[in-house]
């Protein structure tokens, strides 16, 4: 079995944040997935149990998604894809506004964003996959959306062990 094959799949960028009562983080996923497009569309994102947003978002039930433009630099993608919300305040020095839900949304670097609410959680194993249901959502730039390949090719990023297409050295 070849599993560089799949490095042959393609993703976007985001940075997913929830808040339950004064507990709040928020990471990087490539793994936001529309599911369908009903008139609140619902999506998917696949969460690594220890990230400790995944353990805020299965108490709050609420997910925002910021979908990352290309102008998102390493000081950013740094904060909230290889830090974890237990150790500090990911929300010092970021720009953010609070959403209609109350969840702080990421608005640096970021095209536009969607807010959510949790109706499932299934288990994947190391990963949860959040089954979500978009509330509101709102574009704030005409900026090109990060792709996966992108960070890859032209920002040179790295990919932590706990990403779901994380392979190993
Ligand atoms: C490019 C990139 C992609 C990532 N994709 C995912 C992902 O899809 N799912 C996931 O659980 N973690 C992913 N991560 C890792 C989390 O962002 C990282 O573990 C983060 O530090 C968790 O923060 P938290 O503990 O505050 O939730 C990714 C990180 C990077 C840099």
């Amino acid at each position: 079995m070849n599993q560089k094959v799949l490095f042959d799949l393609s993703y976007g960028l985001y940075i997913v944040t929830s808040k339950e009562k004064e507990k709040f983080s928020g990471c990087v996923v490539n793994t936001v997935c529309q599911a369908t497009a009903e008139e609140k569309p619902k999506l998917t994102v696949i969460i690594n149990k220890e990230n400790y947003t995944n353990q805020i978002a299965k108490k709050s039930k609420k997910l925002n998604i910021s979908v990352l433009s290309k102008e998102a630099d390493m000081l950013l993608i740094g904060k909230f894809g290889f830090r974890s919300g237990k150790d500090f305040n990911k929300l010092e020095g970021t720009e953010y506004i609070e959403g209609k839900n109350g969840v702080p949304v990421i608005t640096q670097a970021v095209c536009s964003y969607l807010e959510c609410d949790v109706i499932d959680v299934i288990d994947c194993g190391s990963h949860s996959i959040f089954v979500l249901e978009m509330q509101d959502a709102e574009i704030l730039s005409e900026k090109e959306p990060m792709t996966y390949q992108y960070y890859h090719n032209v920002i040179k990023g790295k990919t932590p062990p706990k990403a779901s297409s994380y392979m190993g050295k």
